[in-house]
């Protein structure tokens, strides 16, 4: 029976049999193929081809118990917090961190207390703080100054922080990047993900360096990160005051790990560009209504990333890398179910009909 990550991947992890392992058995997500984005990449890198030369994976974080790839860190932090006599923990969040702390520290009956950008939350990452019994205050402010006020909090009081600025957080989270190679039974070429606080670009990085050294792979990936245009800080090389995007997820202005994050693009040769809202949506959508995934605006950056790529000719550029086989993962961080608000805003309501069959078959067409 799968029991979790740390069980799992115990031997890359700072673990030991002293470790009370706080876990809902998150991870072990699945990597779907997309025969629609294949073909899109492949036609445009080798128009020519009579196959796809190229394969586009989808890493399905939303499917971890919390709904988003924080249960990875989480399972890591709150075991080592409760190793460590720690009774309290507490985040800053934008909603999918709060989430997982709260559910990991009611799991190890541990108080938590999260703080979050007011009105700047979706619903269902609220909702589950708030039944989790986590302390939630809403700070008049942005993620950045939540951040700023529980480093200052967990620095002077015994309580402790569960953002990706704890190590423990990065080592959980790493485990990604060791699933997809599982999965594919190597690495993949290119992998695409989300930026916002810029700690999960690092964890992946550190999680392939891992395993390569291990020589579980013999390649390491070419690390591609997507910020929203409105909150691009590291690609426009400057603190964003007001950070301002619909995948509030990833609505960040001074990103925690920012040169780590350029670290990955650096050392893997791979790049951090950005997105618009508009490209978020329609990949939003094209996700749901092709694929059959749902996931929230911010994971989607991801495969509007891809078709950015694709549209600037940047795997043409790259078609050394990508003949024959190449694989593309692109990581879905969040499952769309998240923030139910953002797809009712963007989709026409449903008709309002009579209960009668002949006003049923007209709308329907037969
Ligand atoms: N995707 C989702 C769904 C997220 O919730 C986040 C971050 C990211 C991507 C970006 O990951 O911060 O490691 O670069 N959410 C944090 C939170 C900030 O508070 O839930 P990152």
């Amino acid at each position: 029976m799968w029991q979790g990550l740390i069980n799992k991947y115990r031997d890359f992890l700072p673990v030991t049999e002293a470790t009370p392992i706080v876990t809902l058995n998150e991870g072990n997500t699945p990597l779907v193929y997309s025969e629609n984005l294949s073909r899109i990449v492949s036609a445009e890198v080798y128009p020519h081809a009579k196959n796809f030369a190229v394969g586009v994976y989808l890493k399905y974080e939303g499917l971890n118990p919390t709904g988003s790839f924080k249960d990875r860190g989480m399972t890591m932090a709150i075991s080592k917090a409760k190793e460590d006599k720690s009774t309290a923990v507490i985040c800053a969040s934008t909603g999918n961190t709060s989430a997982s702390a709260s559910a990991y520290a009611a799991r190890a009956g541990l108080k938590s207390i999260v703080l979050v950008p007011e009105g700047a939350v979706a619903l269902g990452k609220l909702s589950q703080a708030l039944i989790h019994g986590a302390v939630v205050l809403q700070i008049r402010g942005n993620f950045d100054d939540a951040l700023n006020l529980v480093k200052e909090i967990s620095a002077k009081y015994p309580v402790t922080l569960v953002n990706s600025l704890n190590p423990f957080r990065i080592e959980g989270q790493k485990t990604g990047a060791f699933e997809i190679c599982d999965q594919l039974e190597e690495a993949p070429h290119f992998q695409l993900m989300p930026v916002g606080n810029a700690g999960n670009i690092t964890a992946y990085w550190k999680g392939y360096k891992e395993y390569k050294e291990k020589n579980k792979i013999n390649k390491l990936p070419r690390m591609l990160g997507f910020q929203a245009q409105g909150a691009a800080p590291i690609v426009r090389g400057e603190i964003v005051k007001n950070p301002k995007t619909v995948a509030t997820a990833i609505r960040i202005g001074n990103p925690a790990s920012w040169k780590n994050a350029e670290a990955a693009r650096d050392e893997s040769g791979g790049l951090i560009d950005m997105v618009s809202d508009e490209e978020i949506l329609n990949a939003y959508k094209m996700l749901a209504a092709g694929e059959g995934i749902f996931v929230e605006p911010a994971s989607a950056a991801s495969v509007a990333g891809l078709l950015k790529l694709v549209k600037n000719d940047y795997f043409k550029r790259d078609s050394q890398d990508v003949i024959g086989n190449a694989k593309i993962v692109c990581v879905l961080t969040g499952h769309g179910l998240k923030d139910p608000d953002r797809a009712l805003a963007i989709i026409k309501k449903p008709k309002i009909i009579k209960p009668d069959i002949k006003a049923v078959l007209k709308e329907i067409g037969y």
